[in-house]
């Protein structure tokens, strides 16, 4: 079959990049091997798709060049996407840190994108495997398990390797290596740490706890928001955050009272109850299970205020206000929001999203070393790159 664009994965890029080439008059094929288009879309924001936030700034993602997401995201704003979820009459509300999310259903933002794919009669091709797919003189072959298909343009829009059984794959990176492009180093993002086996011992048992922290992580900026105790380590929004910009091996630093200055909390104490124990005194502060299990990691003395020297106070200040903590690793991609890292966006125009050295070969969203932080911005970089990709294509 002969088309003018092929887009390879029906996800968050790939829909929107097939809508737009196809309201163009592009006459546009997407191909997925998976049996349902937006499967990643269906389970965010726990089945309500945080789809964009009311903030979108390049420095709320990382990539190797800071500055490739600027055009793509002026092209194509959040306000851009919350306009079309009006016109579906899609109802959405504002919950912290600006996040949007659907009042009723992810399943409203894939039936809007799988809408706007009709408007232009892109036909999507699911449960189709890629074979091969050969450069010509006139564009591209791509060889299916669902036969053959040329076009003018490809555009790549395969997604990263979080959540394999959703379907990732690393397809995308092997056909940008097989078109002589970079792909920079992978790892998970937004992703759950663990902890070493002594840490472990300490905190396993407050599986369930959140508590407001601010984590950071690698000179990377301080997030605050909750932490939670897991089975395995830590969670919770600060920690995903903060797992962006830790570097393998290297501590986070959690500071588990943030709007506090735990020396003069603890001078204030001393003065006021200075016969206090201070295991009484840090349950009232964190909750009391995470005080014990402080105490007895970091064999703090369970005395009265008053008896504590000034060095064990400042001991206790300083760990309270900026733990250090040597994660054993993270979860992996299994449960990942994301990948960091993909193909190098040096070698691809950040105007248009086409490869600047092969004609007609476009990428759009997670696949490129395009990360965003928690919070819609993902979402937001695979509609801006769909939408910049679709436009040229
Ligand atoms: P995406 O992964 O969406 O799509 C890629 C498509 O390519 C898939 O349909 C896949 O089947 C297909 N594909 C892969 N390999 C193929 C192959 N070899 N052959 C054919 N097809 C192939 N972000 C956000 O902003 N807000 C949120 O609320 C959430 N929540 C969230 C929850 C969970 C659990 C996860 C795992 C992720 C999120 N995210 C998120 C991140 C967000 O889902 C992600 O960044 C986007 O879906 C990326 O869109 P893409 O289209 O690039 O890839």
């Amino acid at each position: 079959m002969k088309c003018d664009v092929v887009v390879i994965g029906a996800g968050a890029a790939g829909l929107m990049a097939a809508a737009t080439a196809a309201k163009r008059g592009r006459s546009v094929v997407v191909l997925d091997h998976a049996k349902q288009a937006g499967k990643k879309i269906l389970i965010s924001g726990g089945g309500r798709c945080n789809f964009t936030n009311m903030e979108v700034l390049p420095s709320n993602f990382l990539c190797t060049n800071p500055h490739f997401v600027k055009s793509a995201l002026a092209q194509y704003s959040n306000w851009d996407f919350i306009s079309m979820v009006c016109e579906h009459g899609i109802s959405y509300h504002e919950r912290d840190h600006g996040q949007l999310f659907c009042d009723d259903s992810a399943k409203d933002i894939v039936k809007m994108l799988l809408a706007e794919c009709d408007k232009g009669q892109a036909s999507i091709r699911l449960r189709t495997n890629i074979n091969d797919v050969v450069n010509t003189e006139f564009g591209f072959r791509v060889q299916t398990s669902n036969g053959l298909f040329e076009c003018q343009s490809l555009i790549v829009a395969s997604g990263g390797l979080s959540m394999p059984k959703l379907g990732a794959t690393p397809y995308g990176y092997q056909l940008a290596q097989q078109f002589g492009l970079t792909v920079m180093p992978t790892r998970a993002g937004l992703v759950p740490l663990t902890l070493q086996p002594e840490d472990k011992q300490h905190f396993e048992p407050l599986s369930g706890i959140s508590l407001t922290t601010t984590v950071s992580a690698n000179q990377g900026p301080s997030f605050t928001e909750q932490l939670l105790f897991t089975h395995r380590g830590i969670s919770g929004p600060s920690v995903l955050q903060a797992s962006n910009y830790r570097g393998v091996g290297e501590p986070v630093t959690v500071d588990l009272l943030p709007s506090d200055d735990v020396s003069d909390k603890l001078t204030q104490a001393r003065e006021k109850h200075p016969k206090r124990l201070l295991q009484t005194v840090l349950s009232e502060w964190l909750p009391g299970r995470l005080a014990e299990a402080l105490m007895a990691k970091q064999q703090w003395p369970n005395e009265q205020l008053c008896q504590l020297n000034k060095m064990q106070l400042d001991n206790i200040a300083s760990t309270l206000n900026g733990w250090q903590l040597k994660p054993a690793g993270d979860e992996g991609y299994r449960t990942a929001e994301v990948t960091l890292g993909g193909v190098d966006t040096d070698q691809i125009s950040s105007k248009t999203m086409e490869c600047k050295t092969v004609n007609g070969l476009y990428f759009a969203g997670e696949v490129m070393d395009v990360t965003g932080w928690l919070g819609g911005y993902n979402f937001q970089w695979a509609w801006a790159s769909g939408y910049v990709a679709g436009s040229n294509a």
